[in-house]
């Protein structure tokens, strides 16, 4: 960029810089908010230091599922919007997310993500950009719009193979993915099988069974097993790259790892709920399972254990929260029916955007189940490229933008909801202690969080159009072969 120490805005020294391949001792320079010099005595003379001494310096989250101000199926609104949302984000150390616009029927896609921006305006304080949900592939959206959409930076979009408003038909996935490739877009599929789950809701009321932990039962792992065979399936037919969401089954993981090993573009996302809880929280006293219902559900140390292992060898490229953030003491919450209501009849989605980096950098870094370059590769790097949002986000490289997180790797915290930047009531992680933890996330050269405190004001944020996503090509991510 041509410039000198003495033109840098702010210098952070004395830290170790970590991305997806290296970790290495030394400054980070920025200027006009992007990395500008990486090397050496970088303090001396810029405008502001920072000392990062002991810390990492990590490439800012991106967490590239998470959703805001969206509709449920059953017409609830999400407890978080773009600013509380965004806020919980940054203090997680995460600088980028990408959030839902979710497709009402016979709405034009146009005037959806119209709508979405609106709601993302004047309030993100941290960068964004958008995935759509598909709901209504009428020839109009899947024929027209969709085609333009991909072209002005919305390059990813999330289908559903369950949800009565929701779901598609394989004939319909089959036509967005044949168009997917056509454009070079990215199809994510929510994969469980909807028949399984109504059957055998029906079979479990039937049975009188309708306590909150009766949700795993309905979303099986053999209906998430079935469903992601078949959107596999139907990627491989229709030739295109796929991106399994949310897997929380070592079954559904297996299907991934099998098609993979057939060269086959398909990559796939994994969540805090599924390495760190499991299927006896859900059996808790009383209604308070109901802390934990989301869909596909968190499962047993065997899937946790195959999850992890699937981590760390490359079968799923992105940790994302699936932040899904609904109340529990709330009428607008998990408690719309009241407090005995039947597991079917609960809102389905926990948060998460605040904890993710932190229970992935204790469970998996520090325990040794990951290393530190593939926590920034899961994090950060590979959902920038899988989104199309590389070399801008996602790294520390001279001319990306300056989103950093400096963490410290000993802090010791528990987590407790009144420390997080939330709008909920609850976290599922109540009382679990982490160690290690963003001291500091800094955003474009601005430092929007600092020891646990907001310090930026709604609005800063900025949409990021995506440009077509990084599948296929050798390299690009590990996992995926051509
Ligand atoms: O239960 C969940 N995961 N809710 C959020 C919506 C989705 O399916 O990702
Ligand atoms: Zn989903
Ligand atoms: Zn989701």
């Amino acid at each position: 960029l041509g410039v000198g120490t003495t033109d840098l805005d702010l210098a952070i020294v004395n830290g170790t810089v970590v991305t997806a391949t290296d970790v290495v001792s030394c400054d980070l320079g920025i200027k006009d908010g992007r990395v500008a010099l990486i090397g050496t005595g970088l303090g001396s003379s810029a405008a502001n230091t920072i000392d990062a001494t002991g810390k990492l310096l990590l490439p800012g989250g991106i967490d590239a599922h998470c959703h805001l101000d969206q509709e449920s199926p059953s017409g609830l609104r999400h407890a978080d919007d773009f600013y509380s949302g965004s806020r919980a984000a940054a203090g997680g150390g995460t600088t980028t997310i990408i959030p839902f616009a979710n497709q009402k029927k016979h709405t034009p896609l146009r005037a959806i993500i119209h709508d979405y921006h609106e709601r993302a305006r004047g309030k993100a304080i941290i960068d964004y950009a958008f995935h759509l949900i598909i709901s209504d592939p009428s020839e109009q959206s899947v024929g027209q719009e969709l085609p333009a959409l991909i072209r002005e930076g919305y390059t990813s979009f999330k289908v559903f193979m369950t949800y009565d408003a929701l779901r598609l038909t394989d004939g319909q996935i089959l036509n967005l993915l044949a168009m997917a490739r056509r454009e070079g877009a990215l199809v994510m599929v929510h994969a469980e099988n909807h028949d399984c789950i109504v059957w055998l809701t029906e079979q479990l009321m039937a049975a009188g069974h309708t306590a909150p932990r009766y949700h795993t039962d309905a979303h099986s792992a053999v209906g998430e097993r079935e469903a992601t065979h078949r959107a596999i399936a139907l990627a491989e037919i229709a030739a295109a790259p796929v991106l399994i969401v949310h897997v929380s089954a070592k079954e559904a993981m297996r299907e991934i790892q099998y098609a993979q090993s057939r060269g086959l573009p398909v990559l796939a996302e994994t969540c805090p709920q599924y390495l760190v809880l499991d299927s006896t929280q859900l059996d808790c006293a009383g209604f308070e399972g109901a802390k934990y219902i989301c869909s596909p559900p968190p499962r047993d140390a065997a899937d946790q254990e195959a999850l992890w292992r699937g981590l760390a060898s490359g079968v799923f490229q992105v940790f994302s929260s699936d932040h899904a953030p609904y109340r529990y003491a709330d009428s607008g919450g998990k408690m719309k029916h009241g407090p005995n209501a039947p597991f079917s009849h609960i809102a389905n989605g926990i948060p998460g955007l605040e904890t993710r980096l932190p229970l992935l950098f204790s469970y998996g870094v520090r325990r040794g189940r990951i290393d530190i370059n593939q926590f920034v590769a899961v994090t950060a790097t590979n959902p920038a490229k899988i989104y199309g949002l590389y070399p801008q986000k996602g790294t520390l490289a001279i001319g990306s933008d300056a989103d950093v997180a400096i963490w410290d790797p000993d802090k010791e915290v528990r987590i407790t909801h009144s420390l997080l930047h939330d709008n909920m009531d609850y976290t599922p992680y109540e009382g679990t202690t982490v160690r290690g933890w963003p001291v500091m996330t800094i955003s474009r050269g601005d430092v929007v969080c600092t020891d646990g405190e907001v310090v930026k004001a709604a609005g800063r944020g900025r949409f990021l159009p995506c440009k077509q996503p990084m599948v296929g090509t050798a390299g690009a991510i590990p996992g995926v072969r051509n």
